[in-house]
């Protein structure tokens, strides 16, 4: 086989280079060589996606079987990319997000739920989308690059909806907050409810499936998230207690408490997040077709031991996460004085 991922050196595409040569596969990688680090094994074109010369140039590297666009974030991007490779490349994967569903985090969502209204040449600068909040914005431009790619691709596309991924190389910041702080030992303020479900998938097994599915030529919609009931958010605090060794002794606080404290969800408290929709997604149409979700547990400790040897790649969304220990601090002794008084 041979495969072309559009990015290919941060976390997910990383990961889908690093499985794919793995299983024998040639694997060309196009990218601006700014951020991350080349795979070995993978040939490097460089380029930026957004340029048509440099999309044009590239497209003298094929033929390959399928290309998997994990650095797309706005459909006319999907549209330049797709009209330059559809004559060297037999399908097309783009890796969306659950964010395209409007209802997403408010309403459960399966395949069939409504995306945002969205069109393939949508910018993020367009004054309609700029005045979203920015969840919204982004889940609208995914949802206009996946209507990109199919008047591109037709059948022959694939599309990937993820919820949260985790796992060794993630930039974004969550899980690496959290081990981080349970790292640092004490009470450790822990959000919600520890039987909550929740639904992340491992970026290793969103990883196989993708090119299970590759292999296996199908196209068509899937949400990728690990199945309903697979963990629960006490299971990831007490895997990242484990992980990190420090006896940190978790604090369970109500959502509510901590909501009327400003306490910003997703991001100060990485995964808690209180919609009825945020992991509701039904995922069986992706397990039908092979998706297999290794342990929580599994995720966490080898995301705790790459973080020993390795730091994520840079990015601004890593600042977003984690709770200043001084206010974690703060919290803790009012949510103590608050039961004092109650008792
Ligand atoms: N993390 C989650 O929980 C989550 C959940 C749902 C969906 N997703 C989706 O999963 C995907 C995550 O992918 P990833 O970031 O891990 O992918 P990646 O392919 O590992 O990294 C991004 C790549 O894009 C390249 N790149 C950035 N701008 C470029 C440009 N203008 N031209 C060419 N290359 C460019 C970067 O290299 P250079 O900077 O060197 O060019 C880098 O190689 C995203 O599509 C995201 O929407 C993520």
């Amino acid at each position: 086989m041979r495969l072309l991922i559009l990015g290919g050196t941060w976390f997910l595409g990383r990961t889908v280079a690093e499985a794919a040569i793995a299983r024998g596969w040639q694997v060309t990688c196009f990218n601006r060589g700014r951020t991350g680090r080349d795979v070995p094994g993978a040939e490097s074109v460089r380029g930026d996606r957004t340029v048509a010369a440099d999309v044009a140039r590239l497209a003298d590297h094929g033929p390959w079987d399928a290309v998997v666009d994990t650095s797309v974030y706005e459909p006319p991007d999907v549209l330049l990319t797709a009209g330059a490779l559809c004559g060297v490349v037999d399908q097309y994967v783009l890796v969306s997000t659950v964010s395209a569903y409007q209802r997403w985090p408010h309403e459960p969502v399966s395949e069939a739920s409504p995306l945002w209204p969205s069109r393939p040449d949508a910018r993020e600068a367009d004054p309609d989308i700029a005045a979203m909040p920015v969840a919204y914005g982004y889940g609208t431009l995914k949802a206009g690059c996946e209507q990109a790619v199919v008047q591109a691709y037709g059948d022959a596309a694939l599309i990937l909806r993820p919820g949260v991924v985790l796992g060794p190389y993630e930039y974004v910041g969550r899980l690496p907050a959290l081990l981080h702080r349970a790292q640092r030992g004490g009470r450790m303020l822990a959000a919600g409810e520890p039987d909550q479900p929740i639904q992340p998938v491992d970026v290793r097994d969103l990883t196989e499936f993708t090119l299970n599915m590759i292999e296996a030529g199908k196209g068509g919609a899937f949400n990728v998230t690990a199945p309903h009931r697979h963990a629960t958010y006490g299971g990831l605090i007490d895997a990242c207690v484990q992980a990190a060794g420090s006896g940190a002794e978790p604090v369970w606080i109500p959502s509510r408490w901590l909501m009327d404290r400003g306490v910003r969800q997703w991001t100060e408290v990485p995964l808690w997040r209180t919609p009825e929709g945020t992991w509701a997604v039904d995922s069986s149409r992706a397990q039908a077709a092979g998706l297999a979700c290794r342990p929580l547990r599994d995720t966490v400790s080898d995301t705790w031991n790459w973080l020993q040897i390795e730091q994520p790649v840079p990015h601004e969304r890593q600042a977003e996460h984690g709770m200043d220990p001084e206010r974690e601090a703060e919290l803790l002794a009012a949510w103590d004085a608050e039961r004092t008084l109650h008792r």
